[in-house]
């Protein structure tokens, strides 16, 4: 299929695009390299083994977006764009419900004046919200603590409200849970934008002597070492739960599906910090802090429903997150390069 894919220089997006070149589909990319770098696009090339067309663009502007949907001819989307920051969002509220929607809108409105009825949508498990019991699973009701949080929870409802005045539309919402590790070329990998927030680039940046320490965002939670634990899943078995969706969506009856995309596996920060000292034989300094506000102890998921409905399994364990992700790290110990 033709396949256009937003935000596809980003850190999902690049590692999907892989996957559903290898898997046969056309790739475009859709861009504004607001928080990624054209230099990815080379990474790409090489991996796909030919160029993947791109388009630098706004994608809240309409009229653009219209247009290039109109020349396009894609058969599905794959719409990752978007601000993804928490404390950034807690920051700058208007920029992030302006962008998530706006993108979002957008997309829909150019989608159904093409015709084009197929769409992967980037949720995140962020819309269980704080007091969701675990393992997190697909009925559950969804709320947020944070801007970044409700622009999801919000994108999720405008779905579902235009599937039911469009019953021809199939969309899949992917709620994901922890992202981490590289392509284990260590081509491409997670290049944040300015200071991380996530704690597997911080442990990345320490290790290949970019930071010094990682603050402990609390010790005094109710599990087993006390640190918080969540369900860490390597990005190339993310990548291929969107190929799996997107092989389902054509035959599912109704118009809205949701899946979880996590292993259900739940992994302490502590238990994160010696799997990556490990991987990278580098000594990882930790410093105690306080609780960083919003985070929940335990946040992992009930992955059966995508087990069942789209035969996918994640497959990589967090030493294979780590080993992977410390390849790409000490090959890029800056991240990709500008321009
Ligand atoms: C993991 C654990 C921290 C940094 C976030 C978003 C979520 C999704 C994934 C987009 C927590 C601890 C972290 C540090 C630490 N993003 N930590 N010191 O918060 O589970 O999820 O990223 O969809 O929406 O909320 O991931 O990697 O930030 O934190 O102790 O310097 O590491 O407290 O327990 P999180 P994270």
């Amino acid at each position: 299929m033709r396949i256009l894919v937003t935000g596809g220089s980003g850190y999902i997006g690049s590692h999907t695009t892989v996957q559903l070149v290898a898997a046969g589909h056309e790739v475009v990319i859709a861009d504004d390299f607001s928080r990624s770098k054209r230099s990815v696009l080379g990474r790409l090339s090489e991996l796909c083994g030919a160029p993947v067309e791109c388009h630098a663009i706004d994608l809240t502007d309409r009229e653009a977006t219209r247009q290039l949907f109109e020349q396009g001819s894609f058969e599905a989307v794959m719409h990752f764009a978007g601000l993804k920051a928490v404390g950034e969002s807690v920051a700058m509220p208007l920029e992030y419900y302006a962008n998530n929607l706006g993108l979002t809108l957008s997309v829909l409105a150019a989608m159904r004046a093409a015709g084009v009825t197929r769409l992967v949508f980037s949720s995140s498990a962020t819309v269980y919200g704080e007091n969701a019991s675990v393992p997190m699973r697909e009925n559950m009701s969804t709320s947020a603590t944070n801007p970044y949080g409700w622009t999801k929870v919000m994108q999720e409802q405008v779905l579902r409200d235009l599937a039911l005045a469009a019953p021809d539309l199939r969309i899949a919402l992917l709620r994901y849970f922890n992202p981490v590790g590289a392509h284990p070329s260590g081509l491409i990998g997670e290049d944040p934008h300015g200071v991380p927030n996530n704690l597997m680039p911080l442990l990345a940046q320490i290790a290949v002597g970019q930071r010094d320490h990682l603050s402990l965002f609390g010790r005094d939670y109710p599990t087993p070492d006390g640190t918080a634990r969540r369900d860490y899943l390597h990005v190339e078995d993310l990548a291929a739960g969107h190929i799996a969706a997107l092989n389902v969506l054509g035959s599912r009856e109704e118009a809205v599906s949701v899946w979880n995309l996590g292993t259900g596996m739940p992994t302490s920060v502590l238990e994160l910090v010696a799997a990556f000292a490990e991987a990278s034989g580098r000594v990882i300094p930790t410093v105690d802090a306080p609780r960083r506000p919003g985070d929940i102890a335990d946040s992992y998921a009930d992955p059966s429903k995508a087990q069942t409905e789209l035969g996918w399994k994640a497959a990589r364990t967090i030493q294979d997150m780590c080993a992977d992700t410390w390849r790409w790290q000490s090959q890029n110990p800056t991240g990709y390069p500008d321009e």
